[in-house]
């Protein structure tokens, strides 16, 4: 890979980049990841890198909490109430309150049992409203939930109206939205959006797969009154981990879900054959949850110790004006095009950008070890996560993306054959 680039930009250079890296307030925090020098990732915003400690604390689970302590380690390396221990954990980098976020099952799994949560203390209420272009699962499982209720209505914004809260309306029952969007990175201005569905009654449920360990997160402060999240991107916790559930102390022990297995039950442990619901967020969960990859949770949440969010966010918009100042006036030319928001307070950090042989690009990329991901229709999506990525990074990143544009290496036939996973 080049790692001499000329300085076409005046404003900046590759040396002033590194010269950034220098001054960087998270630069140790790489190494805490095993990320090779050579590989420009930025498919953060998809699958974390893989955090090093990890290693020993599965190692340890295996070899001492599997092999050893065998069923006995429900109880003493807390395997069992791993589904709360880390949810208190991870509700403090998120703006909770202990006793208030779990961390199990998928976040397909939790927005349905959330929207059904919201149904059930909204007698009357018929209507549900989410994005048109929200993540396909959550549209699925709204599919899902009406599927079962009589007289419900899905209104979607970029359907049904432009602006979602258009569609709050008294007979709102729920409105389901993503803090932020997964294909342009856009962040909605959620607690402004939820005041506004809580005065006509409706309850909030926030998706924040983006936008956990991504942006600064403040549940409490956004007021929404349940949330979900996936903790496999920003929070490195590893492929499939457990997904996470949040609901405000304000509803514990109003709402019911349909999913009630005994971990969510009052008292496990009476096996009783009618169920009670648990305590809290306890009231969320379902099943057994896979321990070792819980594991991989509180390691990804070690990495969070110490870090300001804020800060965090601040580097993050730099390395992603950097990206686009770079990509406007390298690649533009070539037909890419800026698909994020133009003002970089409005991103999670990821740069999205369109052309129309986008996967082809991308795939070109991959070879070069620039590692960024694609969207249906032509979106070209590059996750900055700033917790590892550098400001050279960027700019050999967008050095990479020239080339390949430049030389054409796309229309190369291996980069146009589509594999499973774009
Ligand atoms: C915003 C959003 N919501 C929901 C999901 C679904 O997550 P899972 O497949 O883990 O249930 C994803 C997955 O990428 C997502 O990005």
């Amino acid at each position: 890979m080049p790692t001499q680039f000329n300085n076409e930009i005046p404003a900046t250079s590759r040396d002033q980049a590194a010269a950034l890296d220098q001054q960087d307030p998270f630069a140790s925090k790489r190494d805490e990841f095993d990320l090779q020098d050579d590989v420009i990732y930025l498919c953060g915003n998809s699958l974390g890198p893989m955090p090093k400690s990890v290693v020993a604390k599965i190692e340890h689970t295996l070899r001492q909490d599997w092999a050893k302590g065998l069923v006995t380690s429900w109880n003493k390396a807390g395997w069992f109430m791993m589904t709360d221990t880390l949810g208190d954990r991870l509700a403090t980098l998120l703006g909770a309150g202990q006793g208030e976020l779990v961390v199990s099952d998928a976040t397909g799994i939790n927005i349905y049992k959330t929207l059904h949560a919201a149904i059930s203390m909204q007698p009357g209420r018929t209507r549900i409203v989410c994005e048109a272009t929200s993540f396909p699962t959550d549209l699925y499982m709204i599919e899902g939930v009406t599927s079962l209720l009589e007289n419900m209505e899905v209104k979607l914004e970029g359907r049904d109206a432009e602006h979602i809260e258009d569609l709050f309306d008294q007979n709102t029952a729920v409105v389901l939205m993503n803090q932020v969007d997964y294909r342009s990175g856009e962040i909605r201005d959620i607690k402004a959006l939820t005041e506004k569905a809580h005065a006509v009654g409706a309850l909030v449920i926030s998706d924040v797969c983006h936008s956990a360990g991504a942006i600064p997160v403040d549940l409490h402060d956004e007021n929404v009154d349940f949330a979900v999240g996936c903790t496999y991107k920003y929070l490195n916790s590893g492929p499939g981990a457990p997904a996470f559930a949040y609901v405000a102390a304000r509803h514990h022990g109003k709402f019911k879900q349909p999913l009630t297995g005994w971990h969510g039950h009052a008292e496990p442990f009476k096996f009783e054959p009618t169920y009670r619901a648990g305590a809290g967020a306890r009231a969320l969960l379902s099943g057994t949850q896979p321990a070792i990859s819980a594991v991989g949770v509180n390691a990804g949440l070690d990495v969070f110790e110490g870090v300001d969010m804020h800060a965090l966010y601040e580097k993050g918009k730099a390395l992603s004006t950097l990206l686009q100042q770079l990509v406007e006036q390298w690649c533009e030319p070539y037909g890419v095009k800026l698909y994020s928001p133009k003002e970089a307070h409005l991103r999670n950090g990821q740069l999205s950008l369109t052309h129309e042989n986008g996967y082809a690009i991308v795939q070109a990329l991959i070879e070069r070890n620039v590692i960024g991901d694609y969207r249906q229709p032509n979106v070209i999506r590059f996750g900055i996560t700033p917790l590892y990525l550098r400001y050279t990074d960027i700019w050999d990143a967008a050095h990479h993306l020239r080339d390949v544009l430049e030389t054409e290496q796309w229309k190369e036939e291996r980069f146009n054959v589509r594999q499973l996973v774009t």
